[in-house]
């Protein structure tokens, strides 16, 4: 899979040391970051002075601190990473006072304002259908994410009300992004995903401000190459699964996002196998997209690959594409080859067999 940087580009020649914040958190995080880490250090000297710092967050930490995302944390990432590695939280369906989903925050807190999630089929996967070579690029920063939720008693009960927040600036931002990622495909194909024809003030805002990229001052035709298609949120998920080969950069707000991304990883087989970074103007963290999930936690047989895809994508984006080409490679090949598959994908291998065999590759 290759992945090209997007955003302003913070490759720099002249990095003469890379710090990496360590993220793991909850659940199969704990398992599939220490696999991220082994495919990065597999690249030994070709990244100058890597080092990785341990960082806390996550429910457990809250269960234990009442906190889920310590300050230092925070701190830490900001005065002395060059990038992070984000594993999965355990946050709780329910209601639980105090905790707030560290992911969520820290994305804010960053201004991570972007999280971009490729999905590729991989040629040889029983489970996965061929032609899917799509991007979702989420927002990453508003909509119903901001968290704004109340609950009253009114006449028939309790009545509760949740805030969503589209921003034009936070719009404008994405879409700048979208259309800069499609011109850099072969198909230089763009969907924007919206609801307007209900949330016609707030998913309005959004598809307004997005298809109106190409006439911002200063784009010059910039983006004359790149075709734009629109598309209904319920349609777009119907669609992805009858004919996925037709998109090819979709941009949506974050909740339509979240879920458009978690059912195109359904397409290639696994939510196993889909990476993603959060990005912002001077900082990235890569996270696998999917969950902490505590259905397969501890038992070593959680699929490392998305989480070392996600650790190549970051180091493309800070300018190691040729570091992130061979994890890359190395990732295709295990996949193609089928042998040392875990049982998400129909395999019999641990986690950590499927850590040794990428790592032999790179
Ligand atoms: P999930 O993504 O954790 O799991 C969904 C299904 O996919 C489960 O059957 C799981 O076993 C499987 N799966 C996920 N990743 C896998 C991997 N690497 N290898 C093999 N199988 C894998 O989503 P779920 O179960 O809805 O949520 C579990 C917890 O994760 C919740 O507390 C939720 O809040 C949290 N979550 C956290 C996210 C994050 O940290 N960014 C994203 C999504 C969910
Ligand atoms: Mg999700």
């Amino acid at each position: 899979m290759v992945f090209r940087a997007p955003i302003r580009s913070m490759a720099t020649a002249a990095r003469r040391s890379l710090k990496i914040g360590m993220l793991p958190a909850d659940g199969i995080g704990r398992e599939v970051l220490p696999g991220a880490k082994a495919a990065i250090l597999a690249l030994g000297s070709s990244i100058p002075k890597m080092e990785f710092i341990d960082l806390l967050a996550g429910f457990e930490y809250f269960t234990k601190t009442g906190t889920a995302l310590p300050d230092e944390t925070v701190q830490i990432l900001k005065s002395e990473c060059d990038c992070a590695l984000f594993g999965a939280v355990s946050s709780p369906s329910r209601k639980v006072t105090g905790y707030s989903s560290p992911i969520v925050a820290l994305r804010k807190k960053m201004d991570l304002y972007a999280n971009i999630r490729p999905v590729k089929s991989v040629s040889i996967n029983p489970e996965g259908r061929p032609g899917v070579d799509l991007v979702v690029i989420r927002e990453n920063t508003e909509c119903l994410y901001v968290k704004q939720e109340t609950q009253t008693v009114g006449e028939h009960g309790k009545e509760a009300r949740a805030t969503r927040l589209i921003t034009e600036r936070a719009s404008r931002r994405i879409g700048e992004l979208a259309f800069k990622m499609a011109l850099e495909r072969p198909r230089k194909h763009l969907t924007v995903i919206h609801k307007s024809n209900v949330l016609s003030i707030t998913d309005g805002l959004f598809r307004e401000t997005v298809r109106a990229v190409p006439t911002l001052p200063g784009v010059d035709g910039k983006y004359d190459d790149v075709t734009v298609a629109e598309q209904l949120v319920d349609s777009a998920v119907y669609r992805l699964f009858r004919e996925p080969e037709i998109y090819d950069v979709m941009v949506a707000p974050n909740l339509y996002g979240d879920i458009l991304s978690d059912a195109a990883a359904a397409l290639v087989g696994s939510l196993g196998l889909v990476p993603s970074v959060n990005a912002g103007d001077s900082f990235v963290m890569g996270e696998p997209v999917h969950g902490s999930a505590p259905d397969i936690a501890g038992q070593n047989i959680a699929n490392p690959l998305a989480a070392i895809r996600s650790a190549a994508m970051m180091l493309r984006h800070i300018g190691y594409g040729d570091g992130a080409d061979r994890i890359e490679r190395a990732v295709d090949s295990v996949l193609r080859e089928g042998k040392v598959l875990t049982p998400d994908l129909g395999g019999k291998s641990k986690t950590s067999e499927v850590v040794d065999e990428v790592t032999k590759r790179i």
